[in-house]
């Protein structure tokens, strides 16, 4: 593998966790980012959780990948680069390298590093003429892209998974911009959005019956322990996943079973009996909530797919302002002025 040399050392530090945790903890309302539930422990758990019955996502969304493979591959162009954010596993990446047309490169973007460079190691050794180049990044601040293969051509972010749902709406508008900055004018996102659906099927797929969503939750506790010297006790907290319907998203927070108190370091914190900690936010979106998000972001909707029960889509972003975006556009509609494109 032609790992990059820089893997920017860390993804998210100790010092970030301590800090984020404490701030978090300090306010009225407690809650922790969801970045932190995937250290070694959680990323194994959510890889568990993505082979769980109730947990429609992770299947839904590879069977769309599946059938529109050579569609989207011909869309991502030969010689492409791909980068991909929260790569985790790179299971689903897979199936796009298997159909793209001589891929230039593939950067897995991840803060769990073992995984990111166990799994870049693997594909790598499977499709040798890609450069794999891993890296160890919290996507959502500020990174460096490597270099790319100098007769690359398009570069498409591929964000699957339904991971932009754990920023709320503003948030996620502003990751997409941010991204696209970082990966250069002309950058188009291959994204994974949840659909809104039937609560009940929503409750089920974060309060799962074998218990390893609750684990999963959970486990940012044991991980304040490991890391941080932090004394929990873990089973003092109860998982609890809802939809908020108001708000159109999945919350998941660690109900402490009585009154108690933690310490971390010097720093203690009291918590009420039932009172909550907030660990992650899932938004669910329409399609069209979805698209004006999108477009806010300074981007169109080019291409939508989703499966027959409408649960999840997979769709292709394209810059708004981009010429080949502006000719389709200019093409499939009355035109005014069609030289302005070249002016
Ligand atoms: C990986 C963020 C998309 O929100 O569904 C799974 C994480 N949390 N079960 C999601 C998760 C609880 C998952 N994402």
């Amino acid at each position: 593998m032609n790992l990059a040399t820089d893997t920017q050392g860390c993804g998210l530090t100790t010092e970030g966790f301590r800090r984020d945790l404490l701030r978090g903890l300090s306010v009225q309302r407690k809650h922790l980012p969801s970045k932190y539930l995937y250290d070694e422990e959680g990323a194994r758990l959510f890889e568990q959780i993505c082979t769980l019955e109730e947990y429609y996502p992770t299947r839904t969304e590879v069977g769309i990948l599946q059938r529109n493979a050579p569609e989207i591959a011909s869309l991502l162009g030969p010689r492409c680069n791909l980068v991909e954010l929260g790569s985790g596993g790179s299971i689903k990446t897979q199936l796009l390298l298997d159909h793209l047309e001589h891929a230039a490169s593939y950067v897995p973007v991840d803060v769990a590093q073992a995984q990111l460079l166990e799994s870049s190691a693997g594909l790598a050794l499977v499709y040798s003429n890609i450069e794999v180049l891993p890296v160890c990044a919290d996507f959502t601040k500020h990174f460096f892209l490597p270099v790319l293969p100098p007769d690359s051509h398009r570069t498409t972010v591929f964000f699957p998974g339904s991971t932009i749902g754990n920023f709320e709406p503003h948030e996620a508008e502003l990751l997409l911009r941010h991204i696209a900055g970082l990966c250069g004018r002309g950058t188009r996102f291959l994204i994974g959005v949840d659909l809104k659906k039937d609560p009940d099927v929503l409750h089920r797929a974060y309060n799962d019956s074998d218990g390893v969503t609750a684990e999963f939750n959970r486990n940012i506790l044991a991980r304040a322990n490991r890391e941080l010297g932090a004394d929990f006790s873990i089973t003092l907290f109860q998982h609890h996943a809802f939809y908020n319907q108001q708000e159109g998203r999945i919350e998941m927070h660690l109900l402490s079973e009585c009154p108690q108190t933690v310490r971390v370091g010097d720093a203690k914190f009291s918590f009420a009996q039932r009172e909550a900690i907030r660990t992650e936010y899932s938004f669910k979106y329409t399609l069209s909530e979805f698209r004006c998000l999108a477009q806010r972001a300074g981007f169109d909707v080019a291409r939508c797919w989703t499966d027959s029960k409408q649960w999840f889509s997979v769709q292709y972003l394209v810059p708004r302002e981009d010429i080949e975006g502006s000719l389709v556009k200019a093409s499939n509609s009355v035109d005014e002025n069609p030289r302005s494109l070249f002016g």
